[in-house]
């Protein structure tokens, strides 16, 4: 007996001892004064398989709290944010929402890993920008970064700290919903644009206002055949490095957090299955550090592509390939477990992944103080305030195109006191804004009536609908359109597509402007008051029809909340436009795909005999109706003088090239000036024009300046089909001018 006494107090001893060292025991994840590396090295050794697999995981979100919170699915996804089994969510919005998540994952899940929010911030959160495509035709990439940060600033205050911008896609098709998310078709200054995205998002990730951004969509998205969403791609790998690639790098390199794949193929596999394009260039090549998240249900979607088996061959192919996350397709939580245990897929393997995405909880701060992002009070104090709404307002002035001017109808003038304003759009918030509105509100955005009405006084403007909401018309809203035209000076027209056409999931086959409104202003023509055409629509529309309608074409885009304030500023002459279009503007459908940077071909058409045998079409010109680049303003600029330093420049030279641009008109204004390269004969054929400089100026009425660029060997080079870059001697020209036609030239030969 008293044998077992002692053996039971040895072991009471034993197990106390046992506890005590547990209990003092350092948990290294938790400690905050260890290095990421170690804190990450520490959690992956507790994690289970399960768990892994559930920090891949991610799930679309929805309302948690509230009475939505009751139902069955939203408490089903509560209990796998319990078990580990979520490593993240898109679309749960606001910081009280975000932070109840959170608590669960943070107090009642065994290891207490922080969630990641994501959320589709594409032109702002609450205070909405333009269009990224309106942005990117301002050329300013100050503005855009500060466009992007005020995005960021706004969202991580409602608990979001991850968005799925800045979208990379190089794209030639106005068929396409999405051209309005991107950066248009100029693969180098859609470089230094994603990169001031990426920038203005992330800022250093080391406060509360800044965000994880995310690459999309990798690779070669904006190639999908016809314009057509979710199509198929088929580009060769000499376009992919030299047209498609450059702004992912850009957008990479400027140290984005995410990439995300795209939903098409290329050469024939799955992007988010594609080892070539993930693990090959974006992993290895790149050396990208971040880790990459799926697009929505595209790790699943193999198989419908008829790429995966099953869904569980499809998780498989997926990280085979090297992708991480699982957005929404859930065959990661499901089978990389029993994967993991047949031997299919290594620990190592799924270690590496998991680890890249508790890199960024722990940057984030995530794990020491998991409602960072949640903070209801300063949610309030940042959402749509007056100094957010200021910059959208300026950003919106800054994106607007002036295509056309005939007679200087624009901007208005004194002596053009009555201003009839026509068109439905121009009063309906509801039309105003595309797909990705984040989490704003047409309530308190700024119509373009409204914003004429704050410039000119209500008394100035007669408004007449014109036409209905799906742009059909009728004699009767022609006629009163006729009439508020006749008893007006200038005749301002609202045209163009509702803004709900823009965005995912909207594809057209026709990009053009509707019939009801053409015959609107072939009506409104007849009264011949001058009349200025205010295009609102979030892709290039095709303007052949209605461009001899009108003296004046404004395109404005979907300029966000700001919309009214900004147009009123341009058409009033407060603002002098000085945007230039990232897009051609394509001439007819049949046109399109239609781009500067094309190639020269075997048969280039002359342009001073237009005849047989030449590459070109028989009813319509090749050139598009207004070419990249293009933009007016409220001035005139003279370009003269180019020079280059040298007609002979070695690979390690650099070459000046100088101009000089004066301000030949009555107003001050901003120019951008471009400057574009041939690379005459090449390896690999190279397009007739590739921008590779351009700079925004400011010049005072009457100004003269005198602008230099420096080129090096980097802008003449260009990528082989393996994506190494070339540099090979020979013939080069230079062009220099406001916009990819109109150009003075000069050659120069690289030894
Ligand atoms: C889109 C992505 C987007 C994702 C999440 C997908 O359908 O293609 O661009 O980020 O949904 O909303």
């Amino acid at each position: 007996m008293k044998k077992i006494t002692a053996i039971v107090c040895c072991i009471a001893i034993f197990t106390c001892s046992l506890a005590q060292t547990k209990s003092t025991e350092k948990i290294i994840y938790k400690d905050a004064k260890a290095t990421i590396d170690q804190r990450i090295g520490d959690l992956l050794k507790r994690m289970t398989i399960e768990e892994k697999a559930g920090q891949l995981n991610q799930l679309n979100g929805g309302l948690f709290t509230g009475p939505a919170a009751n139902d069955a699915g939203q408490k089903t996804k509560m209990q796998q944010v319990r078990d580990g089994k979520v490593g993240s969510f898109l679309n749960v919005l606001g910081a009280k929402e975000t932070k109840a998540v959170q608590k669960i994952a943070v107090e009642e899940s065994r290891l207490g890993i922080p969630i990641l929010f994501g959320f589709d911030v594409i032109h702002g959160y609450r205070t909405i920008f333009p269009i990224p495509l309106a942005e990117a035709c301002s050329w300013d990439l100050k503005q855009a970064e500060i466009n992007s940060s005020i995005a960021a600033k706004e969202a991580s205050s409602a608990g979001i700290n991850w968005t799925f911008a800045p979208m990379c896609d190089i794209t030639n098709d106005p068929r396409w919903g999405r051209i309005m998310e991107g950066i248009g078709e100029d693969p180098y200054y859609g470089s230094l644009l994603s990169a001031a995205r990426v920038k203005g998002l992330q800022g250093n990730l080391n406060d509360v206002e800044h965000i994880l951004a995310c690459v999309k969509h990798f690779a070669a998205y904006g190639a999908v055949e016809a314009g057509r969403e979710y199509n198929q791609v088929d580009v060769s790998r000499v376009q992919l490095w030299n047209k498609y690639l450059p702004p992912y790098k850009a957008a990479v390199d400027a140290g984005a957090a995410t990439v995300m794949n795209s939903f098409n193929v290329f050469e024939g596999v799955p992007a988010s299955g594609n080892k070539y394009l993930v693990t090959d260039i974006l992993l290895n090549k790149w050396k990208f550090k971040g880790f990459v998240v799926s697009d929505w249900a595209s790790f699943g979607e193999q198989i419908n592509h008829g790429y995966a088996a099953d869904r569980k061959d499809a998780a498989l192919k997926a990280i085979q390939a090297g992708s991480m996350m699982d957005m929404e397709s859930k065959v990661i939580i499901d089978y990389l477990p029993q994967l993991v245990k047949e031997g299919k897929i290594s620990v190592a393997q799924v270690d590496k992944a998991v680890a890249r995405i508790l890199y960024y909880k722990f940057k984030l701060g995530l794990f020491d103080d998991p409602y960072k992002f949640s903070n209801e009070e300063r949610e309030s104090k940042t959402l749509f305030t007056e100094a957010n709404r200021n910059e959208a307002k300026k950003a919106a002035r800054s994106s607007i195109v002036l295509l056309k001017n005939n007679n200087n109808v624009l901007p208005l003038t004194s002596s053009s006191k009555k201003v009839a304003l026509i068109g439905y759009y121009a009063k309906s918030k509801d039309d105003m804004f595309d797909f990705w509105i984040g989490n704003g509100t047409a309530d308190n955005a700024i119509t373009i009536y409204d914003g004429l009405k704050n410039k000119l006084g209500e008394s100035a403007i007669s408004y007449a609908q014109g036409y209905n909401a799906d742009a059909t018309t009728n004699e009767k809203l022609i006629n009163d359109a006729v009439q508020s035209a006749n008893n007006a000076d200038v005749v301002l027209v609202n045209i163009g597509i509702s803004g709900k056409m823009a965005g995912e999931d909207r594809a057209l086959a026709n990009p053009v402007i509707p019939e009801g409104q053409v015959q609107l202003l072939k009506a409104l023509q007849k009264t011949g008051k001058p009349i200025v055409a205010i295009v609102t629509a979030g892709r290039p529309l095709i303007l052949t029809q209605i461009n001899d309608l009108v003296s004046s074409i404004a395109y404005c885009w979907i300029l966000g909340t700001e919309t009214g304030n900004a147009i009123a500023d341009v058409v009033t002459g407060a603002y002098n436009p000085s945007a230039k279009t990232v897009v051609s503007f394509p001439y007819a459908v049949g046109q399109i795909p239609v781009y500067y940077n094309h190639f020269n071909t075997n048969r280039p058409t002359p342009t001073d005999d237009f005849g047989n045998w030449y590459s070109r079409y028989r009813d319509i010109p090749n050139d598009p109706l207004y070419p990249f680049g293009f933009g007016l303003s409220y001035t005139t600029y003279k370009y003269s003088d180019l020079r280059l330093s040298s007609n002979t420049i070695s690979k390690t030279d650099k070459l000046n090239v100088k101009i000089t641009v004066s301000n030949t008109g009555k107003v001050d204004g901003e120019e951008v000036v471009q400057l574009y390269i041939r690379d005459i004969t090449a390896s690999i054929v190279r397009p007739v024009k590739e921008l590779k400089a351009f700079q925004k100026i400011f010049l005072k009425a009457g100004e003269t300046k005198e602008l230099s660029f420096t080129l090096t060997g980097k802008d003449l080079s260009f990528y082989d089909a393996d994506g190494n870059i070339k540099l090979e001697a020979g013939a080069f020209r230079i062009f220099v001018g406001s916009n990819s036609r109109d150009v003075l030239e000069q050659n120069f030969t690289l030894k």
